[in-house]
């Protein structure tokens, strides 16, 4: 799949590192395996690795900068959430759901294996993220473990982005309608509670205070957002050679999103309105959050 396009050279160059960087920790953290089992291991691997712009592990690397943390505890974070949001693409690729058969420019896991070994390659993802957290080599502290795992388990869960996707299907009903607030309940709970995990990740790594905490879950929050709604505008106007995914699944599935609530023109001006206010909460870090505001601005213009 082609890298992202129209980040300037600085985030690009950025973006490839971190990206780099955590798909060396993947390989290191999901081995492939000679036991009988193995091809469930193979379902995982085809699932996280090969693809993926890995901005949820930007933004864990790039928050954890901010506080001075040890770049080698911030990527187990990165992979550990990494780990979360590719079970969340597979579960969500599966029949049940969206029933998509490309993912990241290949088939997806159900349709490289089948469908219970897409399920059983989720949870097994979805537990060994958790599993990452509890080991001290994340952090030698425990307190500071726990509060990663209790962050990561919310923002994953009911209250997260499993909530929000049981909000996305039930929005597919006929007999449902969604206004633009219940729209953006949804999208903040299936895309952006994760987001916010990422930046607080960084936060909770370096043992932040409250201000610098809310600063960066406020970013994360707007940021989530945007780019939920760039996600469902590139649904309908992106070539997908860009984007690695089938186009128009989401009007043929009768969601509810930004462009069917308010019009694409609408939905652009939201998401730039969203990342204007998404900047202005990182102003209490001054220059050390450059990349964090570039990555704002890319995030309106990607075409993958
Ligand atoms: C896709 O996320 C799912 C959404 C939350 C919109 P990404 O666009 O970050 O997917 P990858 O990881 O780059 O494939
Ligand atoms: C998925 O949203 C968000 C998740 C929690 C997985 P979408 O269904 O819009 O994501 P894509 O378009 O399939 O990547
Ligand atoms: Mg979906
Ligand atoms: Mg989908
Ligand atoms: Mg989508």
């Amino acid at each position: 799949m082609p890298s992202p396009r129209s980040a300037s050279p600085k985030l690009q160059a950025a973006l490839d590192e971190i990206a780099d960087a955590v798909n060396l920790t993947i390989e290191r953290l999901l081995p492939e395996s000679e036991d009988a089992e193995s091809q469930l291991y193979d379902a995982m691997r085809h699932g996280t690795l090969g693809g993926g712009k890995r901005l949820r592990p930007f933004l864990v690397m790039q928050s954890a900068f901010l506080f001075n943390v040890p770049s080698s505890r911030a990527r187990r974070v990165a992979a550990a959430l990494e780990f979360v949001h590719c079970y969340s693409l597979i579960h969500d690729d599966l029949p049940a759901m969206d029933d998509a058969a490309l993912r990241r420019g290949q088939p997806t896991v159900h349709k490289q294996y089948d469908e219970a070994t897409a399920i059983l390659a989720g949870d097994a993802l979805l537990t060994l993220a958790f599993e990452i957290l509890a080991e001290p080599e994340t952090h030698e502290d425990p307190r500071v473990r726990c509060h990663l795992i209790s962050a990561l388990a919310k923002a994953s869960g009911g209250h997260g982005m499993v909530g929000g996707q049981m909000l996305d299907l039930i929005a597919e009903r006929d007999d449902v309608e969604f206004d633009v607030g219940e729209v953006s309940r949804l999208q903040r709970m299936k895309t952006g509670k994760l987001m916010a995990f990422a930046c607080e990740a960084g936060a909770i790594l370096g043992g932040a205070g409250e201000p610098q905490r809310k600063a960066l879950c406020n970013y994360a929050h707007d940021l989530g957002l945007a780019f939920q709604v760039t996600d469902d505008i590139l649904d309908v106007e992106a070539d997908p050679q860009d984007t690695g995914k089938d186009t128009n699944k989401d009007e043929d599935a009768g969601k509810a999103t930004f462009v069917s609530t308010m019009g694409k023109e609408a939905a652009k001006a939201r998401a730039d309105m969203l990342v204007a206010q998404a900047n202005r909460h990182l102003k209490i870090f001054e220059g050390r959050a450059d990349m964090l505001k570039e990555l704002a601005e890319y995030v309106l213009e990607r075409r993958a």
